[in-house]
Order: C-alpha cells, then sequence, then structure tokens
C-alpha cells in the first residue's frame, strides 16, 4: 500500500532527515536581533529551497521586518487544503554560559539534540517538510493539497504576516491550518491542544531625579523611582494571587465541568511541577489547581526589573530611573486591548506621587479556543494516536502563537495543534533540546494526517 511506502522512506531516512535539520539549526536566526537579520534570511532561504525541490512553488516574501515564506502544491480541487504554518526564527540565546555546549551546533546525545530552536520551533515543522517528502520521493499521490506559511517573527513580535494573512487571505484559503509549535501532554502521551493563551505585554518606565543622587544626602527627600516600582509592582496582585487590574476577569470564560473533570482526570500533581520547573513549590490564584492555573487561568507577572546599582559590593545611591516588563497571558475571551488600557490606567493610579511613570504596549496577541468536536479535530487525533503509538488526550497550553486568531477570524478554517515538542525541551531557555523519537513520530504524525484529513 502506498502510505505503508511513505512509513518505510521516512523510516529508513531518520538519520538524513536529522542531519538536515541540524543544518537548519545551524543558521542562528534570532529574530529579536538585528545583527541576525540575514540569518533569519538564510533560514527563510533554507525553507523555500527545499519546499521548491520538492516540486512547489515557493516565494520569499519580504516587506515590513523579517521575510516569510509562502509555498504551495499543486491544487486540485477534489482534495481538501491544509495550510502548515510554522517559525523559523528563535530566541536569544544568553544566559550563554549556561549552555553545556554552543546552541547554534546542534548536539546529540541519547537520542535527543540540543540546539537553540530545536522544539521551538525547526524541529516541529521541520516534520511537516519531511512528511511532505516521503511522498514526494515515493511518488505517492498526495491525498491533500498543501499551503506553508512559514515566519520569521514569531519570537518578537513582528507584523508581517498579520498584514499578509489580512491581504492574502484567498491565496491561503484552506480547509484546515496545521500548526505543530505545542507540546505533547508528557513523554508517553500525545496532546491536541485546543486553547492557547493570548499575551499582553507591557513596559513600566518609573523616572525620578535627573541623575541618581547621593543617598545621605537626598534620601529621605525625593520620592526614589525603585521603591515606588516596587510598590506598583505589589500593587498587581492581591493576597489570594488574584491580579488587582479592574475589569481584569470581567471577560474571562470558566471552564466547563467536563473541562475541570478532563484536567483533574490527567493527574498533573504538584510533585511533577516542582520536577519539572525546580521551583520548590507550587503558588498560584486561589481557588484552583495547578493545571487549571497554568491551561485556563489569565495571569500577571514581572518579565524583567531593573533599577539601580547591581554590581559587587554598595554603592549609597537613589537611582534616577526604573523599569519592569510586566507580561499578562490572558484567556478565551478576553481582550489584549482592552486589557492593555486598563493596566495602563491602574499603574498610573498606583504610583506614588513624586515620580514620572510611562506605561507602554509593547505587544498583544489574542488568546484562542477552537471547537474539540469538529472532524478535523477527530482526523487529528486519529493521526496522533497511529503516530505515537498512544492514545492522545485534549490539552490547553499557556503559550501563544500570536498569529493563530488571525488565521481564525480571517481564513474562518478550524486550527489543529499537533504539539511534539515537551514542556521540559527548554523552549526559550539554555540547553533547548528535541526528542529525535519525536521528530521521526512527528513526521509519521503529519504523514498519516494527510490521509486522514482527506477521510482516507
Ligand atoms: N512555541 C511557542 C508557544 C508555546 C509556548 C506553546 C509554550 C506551548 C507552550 C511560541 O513560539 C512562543 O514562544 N510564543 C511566544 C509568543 C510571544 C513572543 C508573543 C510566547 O508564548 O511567549
Ligand atoms: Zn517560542
Amino acid at each position: 500500500m502506498a502510505l505503508d511506502e511513505v512509513l518505510a522512506y521516512l523510516q529508513a531516512h531518520r538519520q538524513t532527515h536529522v542531519d538536515q535539520l541540524c543544518d537548519l539549526l545551524r543558521i542562528p536566526s534570532i529574530s529579536s536581533q538585528s545583527a541576525h537579520a540575514p540569518d533569519v534570511m538564510r533560514a527563510a532561504v533554507f525553507c523555500a529551497e527545499e519546499l521548491r525541490s520538492l516540486g512547489l512553488e515557493a516565494t520569499i516574501v519580504e516587506g515590513e521586518g523579517h521575510p516569510l515564506v509562502f509555498a504551495q502544491t499543486a491544487l486540485h480541487a477534489d482534495r481538501p487544503t491544509l495550510l502548515m504554518y510554522g517559525h523559523y526564527d528563535v530566541q536569544p540565546v544568553d544566559p550563554l554560559d549556561l549552555w553545556h555546549t554552543p546552541p547554534f551546533e546542534p548536539r546529540i546525545e541519547d537520542g535527543i539534540i540540543y540546539a537553540r530552536g530545536s522544539t521551538d520551533d525547526k524541529g516541529q515543522f521541520y516534520a511537516h517538510i519531511k512528511a511532505l517528502e516521503a511522498y514526494v520521493r515515493t511518488g505517492t499521490e498526495l491525498p491533500v493539497n498543501l499551503k506553508f506559511i512559514l515566519e520569521g517573527e514569531e519570537e518578537c513580535g513582528g507584523q508581517h504576516i498579520y498584514r499578509y494573512t489580512e491581504q492574502h487571505a484567498e491565496q491561503m484559503a484552506c480547509d484546515a491550518v496545521i500548526i505543530s509549535d505545542t507540546a505533547l501532554y508528557n513523554e508517553t502521551t500525545p496532546g491536541i491542544c485546543y486553547s492557547l493563551k493570548g499575551l499582553v505585554y507591557m513596559e513600566i518606565r518609573v523616572t525620578g531625579p535627573s541623575r541618581d543622587l547621593h543617598s545621605g544626602s537626598y534620601g529621605g527627600t525625593v520620592q526614589n523611582p525603585a521603591n515606588a516600582l516596587a510598590q506598583i509592582i505589589a500593587g498587581l496582585k492581591d493576597a489570594q494571587g488574584r491580579c488587582t487590574v479592574p475589569g481584569f476577569y470581567d471577560d474571562v470564560l470558566d471552564l466547563d465541568a467536563e473541562e475541570r473533570l478532563a484536567f483533574a482526570a490527567l493527574n498533573y500533581t504538584d510533585d511533577v511541577l516542582r520536577e519539572e520547573t525546580g521551583a520548590p513549590g507550587a503558588a498560584g490564584e486561589a481557588g484552583y489547581t495547578t493545571l487549571e492555573r497554568m491551561w485556563a487561568r489569565p495571569t500577571c507577572d514581572v518579565n524583567g526589573l531593573l533599577s539601580g546599582y547591581g554590581g559587587q559590593g554598595a554603592k549609597t545611591i537613589i537611582p534616577s530611573h526604573a523599569m519592569a516588563k510586566v507580561s499578562m497571558r490572558v484567556v478565551p475571551n478576553q481582550d489584549p486591548p482592552r486589557i492593555a488600557a486598563a493596566f495602563a490606567e491602574w499603574v498610573r493610579r498606583l504610583a506614588p506621587p513624586g515620580v514620572t511613570v510611562e506605561v507602554e504596549n509593547l505587544h498583544n496577541a489574542k488568546p484562542v479556543l477552537v471547537p474539540r468536536d469538529s472532524p478535523m479535530m477527530q482526523a487529528g487525533i486519529r493521526a496522533l494516536r497511529a503516530g505515537f503509538g498512544a492514545e492522545p488526550v485534549f490539552i490547553r497550553e499557556g503559550g501563544s502563537i500570536p498569529i493563530v486568531g488571525t488565521f481564525q477570524s480571517c481564513l474562518k478554517a478550524p486550527v489543529l495543534l499537533l504539539g511534539y515538542g515537551l514542556s521540559t525541551d527548554n523552549a526559550h531557555s539554555p540547553n533547548e533540546k528535541f526528542h529525535l523519537e519525536n521528530f521521526w513520530r512527528g513526521a509519521r504524525t503529519s504523514a498519516l494526517l494527510f490521509q486522514e484529513a482527506a477521510g482516507r
């Protein structure tokens, strides 16, 4: 049978596919650092050329920000069309000294590949490309039409893909959007993700005196920006761990009883959390389990904090300014612009007199919720079950994939989130990794999905 040949091809080319993935991982495509802009372009060219070599028509779309890659197979009217999304940009690598080997020199040890971008997201979307390759190289008829939209700005909040999607909805028209940029439930259980959190990322800048002052001469006479910022931050949460921004919870869609039961049945314990994170214990909003907090409750966290003297020994100053980056992960049906405005207003109210406070909205992503009972979802479940050889569970994710909300509204197609990574793969951290077994199983799953989506 033709599908057997496809799967046999994937099996026979496991090592070659890993070697090729390593070539992609060697490109330091860090989108937030302008010095790496040529590398983001190289990653785009790598992907476009590979898709072209498989017979697709592929274009590198240049415009504002980093390039996009759009590619498609020949389109047959009688076959459903899948739009495969992925991102070839990666997060910065610092702190570099915590990496055991350099982030852009992929290292394989015990069946695990270590490199920046391995799980997030090069290894994951590359599995789709390998699945396609297996059809093309074995001469097996592809039961679906495939379109690829790959971007280089997912990690830096770039706007290019939003504009493109809004202006090219017809070109991108599809019966489903397939995304592998999330995680399995755990090492032995695949997950099908039906909700992503959104994001509201704010920067707070507090300014006091025109320069750092001697804290003996002036301490106690002017407002200290570091103290003021601490006061603001402390005011953002109450003793129950709830965010105090007025109206913050107004639009939050509560979990239904079925979801709460399904979450509980997954038996995610705080011991597992401790083991995964290295934190001494669980903490968060009162009245919710850890998995409920992680997957379905909005959060408010300081992501960066800077003020005053941080060097060796003591230095007695009143710092002239202080800065914090604060992000809120938002859930369905919270509205990011509305939350951003309420946050800015609230921060100004929390600020003590005697400092100037500026609040800037750096970037936003919409939360996502997809129906669990669509035929595409069922196709995804069957593909995961066969690809991973285990029963998938429904999961949600605390992370965000900003473009998904726009795919939903512009393309009006169901979105399928089939994650091949692990939450412990160190995405955004030192020693990011991807399990080769998950790469191979992912490619199998994608190959099977093409059949399942076509109802074969
Ligand atoms: N692959 C992640 C999204 C993700 C994170 C899925 C955690 C599952 C678990 C994605 O590449 C990512 O990191 N997104 C950013 C978006 C942000 C920069 C707007 C995120 O969630 O921080
Ligand atoms: Zn990421």
